[in-house]
C-alpha cells in the first residue's frame, strides 16, 4: 500500500470537539480508524483521537480518489483527513456520542501508516486477558478508559503540587541510587561497575533524605516519588510505586492532618466527589477491637464487642476468654449454608471457635443454648445488642490452640468476616467517601520467629511522650506517634511524628535489638545529621497509585499505572527483568550462580 506524507498539514481540530456549531466548516483531522463500514458508494470511518470519535464519510461521488483510498483502509490505520462539517440527517444522529450529530465529508484523505490486526479491540469494555493487555500496553492505553486514568492522574499530581506549594512546601528530588532504607521489605539491589561488590539500593521510600532536608533547614518538603519494594505483590501493590512524599518541622499533628485532609477534598473535587471534613479519628486499639482491621471500611456498621463468657462458660465451651460477638441486623432468617461458610472462613483465618445465636421475638435459637442454658445466651445476645430478627455471631478460640498473639489472631478473623457479610450483605455502596485517620500504633510488634521486637511503622518513629519511660521496660505497651489513613477500607497514607533526639533514637535502637555498631553500620550518615541540630518534625506518604484507583473506580493500581508490571514483577510489553550479555556481567564483576 502506498503512504501518504503528512508534510505541512496542521490539525485544525480534535475529533471529539466537533458540533452542530462548525458545520459548514473545512477541517483537517487526524488519528486513527476505530471501524469501517463498507456500503458500496458510501465507506464511513469512524476517526478516534484521545478526545473523542467523529464520524467520516468518504462518497465515491464526492472523490474516487479518497474512496479508492478508504477501501484499503483497515482498523488502527493512521489516517489524515480534510473535509467539511456538515450535519447528519436526522435519522442517522447517534445521541451516544457527543459528535453525533455531526459527520465529515472526506475530500482528502491522507494513508498515513498502516496496522497490523490488534490483538483485542480498542474499546472500553474488552474481554481480553489482562496478559494480552500488559504485553501490548501501547494498544490498551489507546483505549478510552485508560486515557481518561492517566488524564485524571496528571490532573491529580497538578492539584497535589498547587496545594503543597501553597502551603508553602518545596519539592526536592532525592536520589535513586542509594543505600538501603529502613521500610522493611525487600530492596531492589544495582551493582556499582565502579566499586565490585558494593551495591546501591533503590530506595523503598525516601525516609532518611526527608528528615535530613528537615535537619537542613527546608521546613517544608513534599515530593511525588518513585519507591522501590521487593515484597509480595497484590492488587494495591506494585514493585515500584508512587507516593506523595510529605514532611515539616516543627509539626503539629493537627496541622498535618489539617493540609492532607484539604488535599484530599480537592483531590476528590476532580470527580465531583464531596469529601466530609474533618475525618474522624480512631486509635489502633479501638479499631482492632471494633472493626478487627488496623484499616477498616467505615462504609457500614456492623461492629465486633469483645466480652466475657459468663463464669465457667469458657472452661465448658472450652474457649479462650474474651470472644468477639457481632450483632448482623435482620438476619436471624441466615441459611445453616450461609452459617458454615462464614464458620470457614473464620477458621480459615485461625479462628477456630464459632457459633451463632438467631434472636426471634420470644425465643433465642443457639447450639449454645443446650451447654449454656437459654438465659446465658440471652446475656450474650444482649451484649451484641441484639433484637429481635437479628443474628449474633461468636467467635473465639479455642483453649490450648496456637501460642501468642491470640487477641490479635481473633481480631484479624473478626475483621475478614465482617468485610464477607458487607460483600454478601451488599453493603459496600459505590461513591461513598469514607476517610480514617488511624492513631496511636503501638510503635513494636513481637517477631515471633525472630523472637524481638520489631518497629510497627519504621525506627525513626517516635514513640508517645508519655510512654517514653516504658521503652525498656514494657516495649509491647508503648504507643507511637504514627498515623495511618484509611479511605473505604483501603491503607492510602501512612506517617509519623518522629524521633529528633539522638538519645531517644538510640533508645528505641537498643529495644530493636540493633547493636550501636549496627545502627552505625547502617544508619550511620543519619545519626551524624541527627546530632547536628535537628528540629522536631514528621510527615507523611500517601499511596498515590491507590488514591487515583479509588478516584478512577478501579480495584487494582495497575489500571491506573501507565506501565505496570504482573503480580510476579514482570514487564511483559519489554520483557524485563532479562538476563545481560556476560561481558555486563564481567564489568560488574559479578558470576551468576547455577
Ligand atoms: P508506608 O510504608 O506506610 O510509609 O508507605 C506509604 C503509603 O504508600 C503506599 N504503598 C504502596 N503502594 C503501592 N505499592 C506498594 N508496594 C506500596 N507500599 C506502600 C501505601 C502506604 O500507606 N516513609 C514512610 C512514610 C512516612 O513515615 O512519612 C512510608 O513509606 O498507601
Amino acid at each position: 500500500m502506498k503512504l501518504d506524507l503528512l508534510g505541512d498539514r496542521q490539525r485544525t481540530h480534535y475529533c471529539g470537539e466537533l458540533r452542530k456549531s462548525h458545520a459548514g466548516r473545512t477541517v483537517f483531522l487526524a488519528g486513527w480508524v476505530a471501524r469501517r463500514r463498507d456500503l458500496g458508494n458510501l465507506i464511513f470511518l469512524d476517526l478516534r483521537d484521545h478526545t473523542g470519535v467523529i464520524q467520516v464519510v468518504c462518497n465515491r461521488e464526492v472523490s474516487a480518489e479518497v474512496h479508492a483510498k478508504a477501501e484499503e483502509i483497515r482498523a488502527e490505520y493512521v489516517v489524515g483527513i480534510e473535509g467539511e462539517v456538515v450535519l447528519r440527517p436526522s435519522d442517522t444522529v447517534n445521541p451516544q456520542i457527543s459528535t453525533g450529530e455531526v459527520e465529515v465529508m472526506a475530500r482528502t484523505l491522507l494513508l498515513l501508516n498502516e496496522a497490523k490486526t490488534p490483538p483485542f479491540p480498542i474499546e472500553d469494555d474488552i474481554r481480553t486477558s489482562e496478559e494480552a493487555r500488559l504485553r501490548h500496553r501501547y494498544l490498551d492505553l489507546r483505549r478510552r478508559r485508560m486515557q481518561h486514568h492517566l488524564r485524571l492522574r496528571h490532573r491529580a499530581s497538578l492539584t497535589v503540587r498547587e496545594h503543597m506549594t501553597a502551603h508553602g512546601f518545596v519539592e526536592v528530588e532525592t536520589p535513586f541510587l542509594t543505600r538501603s532504607t529502613p521500610e522493611g521489605a525487600r530492596d531492589y539491589l544495582v551493582p556499582s561497575r565502579i566499586h565490585h561488590g558494593h551495591f546501591y539500593a533503590l530506595p523503598q521510600s525516601p525516609q532518611l533524605f526527608k528528615q535530613i532536608l528537615m535537619i537542613a533547614g527546608y521546613d517544608r518538603y513534599f515530593q511525588i516519588v518513585r519507591c522501590f519494594r521487593d515484597e509480595d505483590l497484590r492488587a494495591d501493590r506494585q514493585p515500584e510505586f508512587t507516593q506523595v512524599d510529605v514532611e515539616m518541622a516543627f509539626p503539629q499533628r493537627d496541622v498535618l492532618f489539617d493540609i492532607i485532609e484539604q488535599l484530599m477534598e480537592k483531590l476528590f473535587a476532580l470527580i465531583e466527589a464531596k469529601v466530609r471534613r474533618p475525618f474522624p479519628r480512631l486509635s489502633y486499639d479501638e479499631v482492632m477491637e471494633r472493626y478487627g482491621s488496623d484499616k477498616p471500611h467505615l462504609g457500614f456498621g456492623l461492629e465486633w464487642k469483645r466480652v466475657n463468657l459468663p463464669e465457667g462458660a469458657g472452661e465448658k465451651l472450652h474457649v479462650r476468654q474474651p470472644i468477639k460477638v457481632l450483632r448482623v441486623p435482620g438476619w436471624a432468617t441466615a441459611a445453616r449454608s450461609q452459617l458454615d461458610k462464614l464458620q470457614d472462613l473464620a477458621r480459615a483465618n485461625a479462628a477456630d471457635w464459632f457459633s451463632y445465636a438467631k434472636v426471634g421475638d420470644s425465643e433465642i435459637q443457639s447450639p449454645l443454648g443446650k451447654i449454656l442454658g437459654e438465659e446465658a445466651v440471652r446475656t450474650l445476645a444482649a451484649g451484641a445488642e441484639a433484637g429481635a430478627g437479628d443474628l449474633v455471631l461468636l467467635l473465639g478460640l479455642k483453649s490450648g490452640s496456637g501460642a501468642p498473639g491470640p487477641q490479635q489472631r481473633l481480631d484479624a478473623a473478626s475483621g475478614e468476616l465482617r468485610l464477607e457479610l458487607a460483600r454478601k450483605l451488599d453493603l459496600i455502596k459505590p461513591g461513598e467517601w469514607n476517610f480514617l485517620w488511624v492513631v496511636d500504633f503501638p510503635m513494636f510488634e513481637y517477631d515471633e520467629k525472630a523472637k524481638r521486637f520489631a518497629a510497627m511503622h519504621h525506627p525513626f518513629t517516635s514513640p508517645r511522650e508519655e510512654d517514653l519511660e516504658k521503652l525498656e521496660s514494657d516495649p509491647a505497651a508503648v504507643k507511637a506517634r504514627a498515623y495511618d489513613l484509611v479511605l473505604n477500607g483501603s491503607e492510602i497514607g501512612g506517617g509519623s511524628i518522629r524521633i529528633h533526639r539522638p538519645d531517644i533514637q538510640k533508645r528505641v535502637f537498643s529495644v530493636l535489638g540493633l547493636t550501636p555498631e549496627k545502627a552505625r553500620e547502617r544508619f550511620g550518615f543519619f545519626l551524624d545529621a541527627l546530632e547536628c541540630g535537628t528540629p522536631p518534625h514528621g510527615g507523611i506518604a500517601l499511596g498515590y497509585d491507590r488514591i487515583i484507583a479509588l478516584m478512577a473506580g478501579e480495584s487494582n493500581i495497575r489500571e491506573v499505572i501507565a506501565f505496570p508490571k504482573t503480580a510476579s514483577a514482570v514487564d511483559l510489553m519489554c520483557d524485563a527483568p532479562a538476563p545481560v550479555d556476560p561481558e555486563q556481567l564481567d564489568e560488574l564483576g559479578i558470576n551468576i550462580k547455577n
